[in-house]
């Protein structure tokens, strides 16, 4: 019967597997990394003086988060997408005519691949 079970279980995760990876391969981490770089970096880059950063700094002082969004392991694609469109305390939402959708979830998925 586990037998049976376990040859199931196995025969399932092989037929789903492929849509999964799939689902993955519509999303860009590289093309993320460009656009991260161009409507990002200038408030949330490794560096002096850029506000994200520097708010995020504030707001994580007490624990072991790192400031710099690149750095993050604990953020979800979603989490990202609704702070992004709604914005969050002092930073302000994007437009879908500043960032698109399409963007935005690789934008995600480049800030989300080392969790
Ligand atoms: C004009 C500056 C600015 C730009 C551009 C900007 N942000 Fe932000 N972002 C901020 C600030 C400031 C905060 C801190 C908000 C707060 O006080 O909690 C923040 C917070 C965030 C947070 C919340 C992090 C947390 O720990 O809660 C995420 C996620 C985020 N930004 C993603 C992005 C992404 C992705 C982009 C590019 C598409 C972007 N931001 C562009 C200024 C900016």
């Amino acid at each position: 019967m586990t037998r049976i079970f376990t040859a199931t279980a196995t025969l399932v995760t092989a037929l789903l597997l492929p849509l999964s990876t799939a689902a993955q391969q519509s999303t860009d981490p590289e093309n993320g990394k460009m656009v991260f770089n161009d409507l990002c970096a200038p408030c949330h880059a490794d560096k002096a003086a850029r506000p994200g950063t520097q708010a995020l700094t504030i707001k994580y002082r007490n624990g072991n988060i790192p400031a710099p969004l690149e750095k993050r392991t604990d953020l979800s694609p979603a989490y990202i997408e609704t702070v992004v469109r709604n914005g969050l305390f002092s930073m302000a939402p994007l437009r879908k005519t500043e960032i698109t959708d399409s963007q935005l979830a690789d934008v995600a998925a480049y800030l989300t691949q080392k969790n």
